[in-house]
Formats: structure tokens, C-alpha cells, sequence
């Protein structure tokens, strides 16, 4: 086990150092009231993603103290320590971009601390995946506890979701159908309670898929913030990284491809988010697994989507739960999945969910009767996105399945926001949206605005859904026929950045293509005239980013930062 130097706990070779850093290791724990006793227990680490800039994870101080019960009971000695906490809701210009930073401050906190083993506390969308690429790329024992999803939001007799409903009503507000004092009076409703965004957007997408990887006990995905048994399941959490302190269990006997798949396969069969296709390769990556987007496809297409949940059906988190939530989303897929998989609890993904209850048939489908015959998710490929694209077909209009229109081209974001709603905009019902230069060095960090609004024109005159193309991702609780994560991308030289106004672009969801129907010769041409855009940062953090960031279908990872150190975690050096 990587963890150990000839057979020792990682912590005794901090704490059993005969020299002076012993001394001080020893001395300076003391100060906190812990004795030797103490000291010579595995020390685990609770990585707490506390903070009062992230109202997803604003009850972490409970479920840490709940871990600390767990270890304690489990003769382990527990040490909180913050990392970086990523909110959705103000992080800017988008979370996206320090997903990256926070997987770095995970990864070198778990390597250069007295630590055995380590839960970590995640939630919010980007904090999942850059725990399991900083736990996968330190590989010691480490167990995930997400702090849930929130209570149903309510409003006049309504259940609404965060934030599916925050698009729809503004949209609703900006067509003139939803007035001033409603449209903010459901501000008071819509978010009741801790927890992360309540539809299989991307935090519960993520959380979900936590089990599927076998890197959290079953129930992680779904028992809601505020439940009790949310506690419970944190401090179990607690009692068992001591266990698989002494087993040995990492995240590299668990996070095989074999896991991998398994995980793919969830996120079909929930038609969960896009942000899985950008975060899975990332997460794979760091364990020398190579998840190409076709195998998303593949994977789709040969599983029924079963979770009847919003955005793509009807129902949210919360009757989720009492479905039976993942574990019954899982027995209900063993046929479809590696059930050998080793997970966190030592046992087999198929024994832990042996016991789940049966499928509803409502708000967890059957097998034998899908909400829909294919997963949720479809990559395509053309001349427009040579290394792939991808669309949540689920959620997209059937009548727009198959589309051939005019583009109507903004450069950038600043442009779009200038004129999409311009009385002026040149724009009719079948033209195909076009938005270059939000990828991931464009953006920078491809934020969330690949489901840019329908121009205001339309909507007046009840348009709700068009054609739109960009490279930027968009978030797991929004709808509509948008193709995102555009490969390469348009501000590295990708096709997208040369299409203009007025070229013809084909969609077809079925054929799985995305083709600008303009000649190569023309195209050529026009490469020839390209410029990149100006770098969006010339220091720091950002020039990091944009000097090191992987395209999308390889995750958006840094490319120093993919793979693990095979001399495994530092032991204390002083
Ligand atoms: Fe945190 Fe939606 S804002 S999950
Ligand atoms: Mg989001």
C-alpha cells in the first residue's frame, strides 16, 4: 500500500520521526488537545468545502462534525481542513474556470498533510469532479460525502427547480407573460433549504454518478440536504475510510474503466448533464483512463433513459429519494453494468445495491418501460466539429431533431448580449444561433452560456426553442436543441470560429452529424483571413489556465495535471 514506508501508517512517519519534526509534529498536534494516543490512530482528513460564498454547501459544519462522530467511533482521529469552495451562483466569470485550481489545492493538501485517509465534503457542481481528480491523482484512501440535494422549491401551489425554473420564468418575464412583482415574488420560493440544485442538473448528476464509481456509500446521490439520514450517512461514511485505512482501499482499485463505464451508463439512463462529458474525462484522466467521447455515444444509445426528472421529465430530487434514488437506479441497470466493480465499501457494486427497492415505474422507470428507448446525451461529429460536439437530446425539440437553417453568427459574448435582442437583428424562427469564442481558451474557462437566450423578437411571437451551436457548455438544469463543447474550439482555430452569417449549417440528431455546408475552398479562404482573439489574461491563475488547458473532450484538465505521480503521495520530508 502506497500509503505506508516499510509497513508503517503514513501519519506514524510524520508523528514517530525520531529528530526534530517529529518533535514538532508531536508538539504542535498537542497544542490542538490531542495526546498520544491519538497520534498513533489513522488520521484522516475531512477536506470541508465550508463557505459563506457557496449557499449549496452552507450546512457543512454540521455534516463534517457527523464524519467526526464516524471516525472517532472507528478508533481514527479526525483533522477538518478547508480547500477551496466553488459556488455556482457568484463564482466569476465561471466556476469552470478554477474547477482546475480546486482539484490542485485538493490534490496538495491530501499529499503534503500527517494523513492516512480523507472524506471530502462536495456538492455544488464543480466541487465533485475536482475531489475525485485531486483524491484519483493523490490516490489515498478517500471516500466522498456530497451535502445533498434541497427540498422542492414551491410557489402558489407550484414545485419548482432550482434553477430550470429560473431560466423558464425569465424567459416567460422577458416575453411580457410573467410580470414584475410575480417574477420576483418566486424568489422567496424556489430555493427552501442547504443542499445543491434539486433537478438532475449537474450537482446531482455528479453526486449520483459518485456511487455508480464506487467512491461513495450507496444513498450518497440523492438523500436530501436537510434529511437526517444525510447525517447518518456521513457519519457511516466516517466509520468506514478507517476501515479502508486498514485495508488499503484507493481510489485506484476503485476508479478502473470498468467504473468508468459504469458511470456512463447512469448518467444515460438519468439523462443527466452535459457537464459529465467535460468532468468524467477529467476524473479518467488522472487515472490513466482514456474516455473517448464516442464511447459516451455508444453508451447512450444502448441505454434506456429510466429517471423521469426535470429538466427532461417531470420530477426532482426529492421524490427521487423516496423512489429509491441511485442504489434502485442501479439494481434497476445491473444487467447493463460491471457489478463486479469494487467500491468504497469493500464490497461489490451489485451486493450494495442487492437490497434496493424495485422500480416505481414512474419516477424511476423499468427497463422493460423506458421514459425513452436511449440515454439522454448524443456526441456529433462534422466538418463543424471535426473532434466532437455534444447535445442533450432529450431535452432538445423533436421537431428540430433534424434541422438545416441559416446561421446567425455573434463573435462573442459581448456581441451577443449587444444584439440579440435588437429589433434591428436580422433573425427569423429556422435560423441556427451561432456564438464563437466561449470555449474553454475563448471564454476563458467555457462557462455556461451555450443555452444563450432566444432573440426577444421571438420570443414575443412564442418561440421557445432554436437551433444553437456554440463551443461554450451550458448548465444541467437547462433545455432546448443546444449543441454544445464544439471541438477544437473556436479561439484555438476550430472550424467554428469561421462560419459567417448566412452559411447553411445541417443538424442531424439521429445521424449524429453537425456539418456547415460551405465549400473547402471558401473555408480555406477564410482561414487564411483568421485571427485568434487577445488572450483574456496576461497573469496569474487565468494565464495558467489558458497556457495549459486541455480541449473539451479531454476534459478541460491542465495537461501537467493529468495522470497521478506513480511514487504516490509525499511522506513527510523535514
Ligand atoms: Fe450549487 Fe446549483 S448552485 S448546485
Ligand atoms: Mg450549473
Amino acid at each position: 500500500m502506497v500509503d505506508s514506508v516499510e509497513g508503517i501508517r503514513r501519519s506514524e512517519s510524520f508523528f514517530g520521526e525520531p529528530g526534530v519534526a517529529g518533535f514538532t509534529h508531536r508538539a504542535f498536534t498537542k497544542s490542538m488537545g490531542l495526546d498520544d494516543e491519538d497520534l498513533a490512530r489513522p488520521v484522516i482528513g475531512i477536506c470541508n468545502t465550508y463557505s459563506e460564498l457557496n449557499n449549496c454547501h452552507r450546512h457543512f459544519q454540521e455534516l463534517c462534525r457527523a464524519v467526526k462522530y464516524g471516525v472517532l467511533q472507528a478508533g481514527g482521529t479526525p483533522l477538518e481542513f478547508p480547500t477551496i469552495s466553488l459556488g455556482e451562483i457568484f463564482q466569476s466569470p465561471t466556476s469552470m474556470l478554477h474547477r482546475n485550481l480546486a482539484a490542485m489545492d485538493t490534490e496538495e493538501m491530501i499529499r503534503s498533510q500527517p494523513l492516512d485517509g480523507v472524506v471530502l465534503l462536495t456538492s455544488c457542481d464543480k466541487t465533485t469532479p475536482a475531489a475525485l481528480m485531486g483524491a484519483a491523482s493523490a490516490d489515498l484512501p478517500a471516500i466522498i460525502v456530497s451535502g445533498g440535494p434541497m427540498l422542492d422549491g414551491y410557489f402558489q401551489g407550484q414545485t419548482l427547480g432550482a434553477c430550470t425554473d429560473c431560466r423558464r420564468l425569465t424567459a416567460e418575464h422577458r416575453a411580457g407573460t410573467l410580470d414584475d412583482a410575480t417574477y420576483r415574488a418566486v424568489e422567496d420560493g424556489i430555493v427552501r433549504s442547504a443542499g445543491h440544485c434539486m433537478v438532475m442538473g449537474t450537482a446531482s448528476t455528479m453526486n449520483s454518478l459518485t456511487e455508480a464509481l464506487g467512491m461513495a456509500l450507496p444513498g450518497n446521490g440523492a438523500i436530501p440536504a436537510v434529511d437526517s439520514r444525510r447525517l447518518r450517512l456521513a457519519q457511516a461514511s466516517g466509520r468506514r475510510i478507517v476501515g479502508m485505512v486498514a485495508e488499503g482501499l484507493r481510489p485506484s482499485h476503485i476508479l478502473t474503466r470498468e467504473a468508468f463505464e459504469n458511470a456512463l451508463t447512469l448518467l444515460a439512463a438519468l439523462g443527466g448533464s452535459t457537464n459529465a462529458v467535460v468532468h468524467l474525462p477529467a476524473i479518467a484522466g488522472r487515472c490513466g483512463v482514456d474516455l473517448p467521447l464516442d464511447l459516451f455515444d455508444e453508451i447512450s444509445r444502448r441505454t434506456p433513459l429510466l429517471a423521469n426528472m426535470r429538466p427532461i421529465g417531470a420530477y426532482q430530487m426529492e421524490k427521487f429519494f423516496h423512489a429509491g434514488g441511485v442504489p434502485t437506479m442501479l439494481r434497476e441497470l445491473l444487467p447493463l453494468l460491471h457489478g463486479d466493480q469494487l467500491t468504497v465499501t469493500g464490497a461489490t457494486l451489485a451486493a450494495n445495491v442487492a437490497d434496493a427497492a424495485p422500480a416505481d415505474g414512474d419516477v424511476i422507470r423499468s427497463l422493460a418501460e423506458p421514459l425513452q428507448p436511449e440515454g439522454g446525451l448524443a456526441i456529433l461529429r462534422g466538418n463543424l466539429a471535426p473532434d466532437g460536439a455534444v447535445i442533450k437530446h432529450a431535452a432538445a425539440s423533436p421537431e428540430l431533431h433534424r434541422h438545416r437553417g441559416r446561421a446567425v453568427v455573434f463573435q462573442n459574448l459581448d456581441d451577443l448580449r449587444a444584439r440579440i435582442d435588437s429589433p434591428d437583428l436580422d433573425v427569423r424562427r429556422d435560423d441556427i444561433l451561432v456564438l464563437q469564442n466561449v470555449g474553454p481558451v475563448g471564454g476563458p474557462g467555457m462557462a455556461e452560456v451555450g443555452n444563450f437566450p432566444v432573440p426577444a423578437r421571438l420570443l414575443r411571437e412564442g418561440v421557445r426553442d432554436m437551433v444553437r451551436i456554440s463551443d461554450a457548455r451550458m448548465s444541467g438544469t437547462a433545455f432546448g436543441t443546444v449543441v454544445l463543447h464544439v471541438a477544437p474550439e473556436s479561439a484555438v482555430g476550430g472550424p467554428l470560429a469561421l462560419v459567417q452569417d448566412g452559411d447553411e449549417i445541417e443538424l442531424d440528431i439521429p445521424e449524429r452529424r453537425l456539418q456547415l455546408l460551405v465549400d473547402d475552398a471558401e473555408l480555406a479562404a477564410r482561414r487564411v483571413r483568421w485571427q485568434p482573439p487577445a488572450p483574456a489574461y496576461s497573469r496569474g491563475y487565468g494565464r495558467l489556465f489558458l497556457d495549459h488547458v486541455n480541449q473539451a473532450p479531454l476534459g478541460c484538465d491542465f495537461d501537467f495535471l493529468v495522470g497521478s505521480d506513480p511514487t504516490g503521495v509525499d511522506q513527510q520530508a523535514k
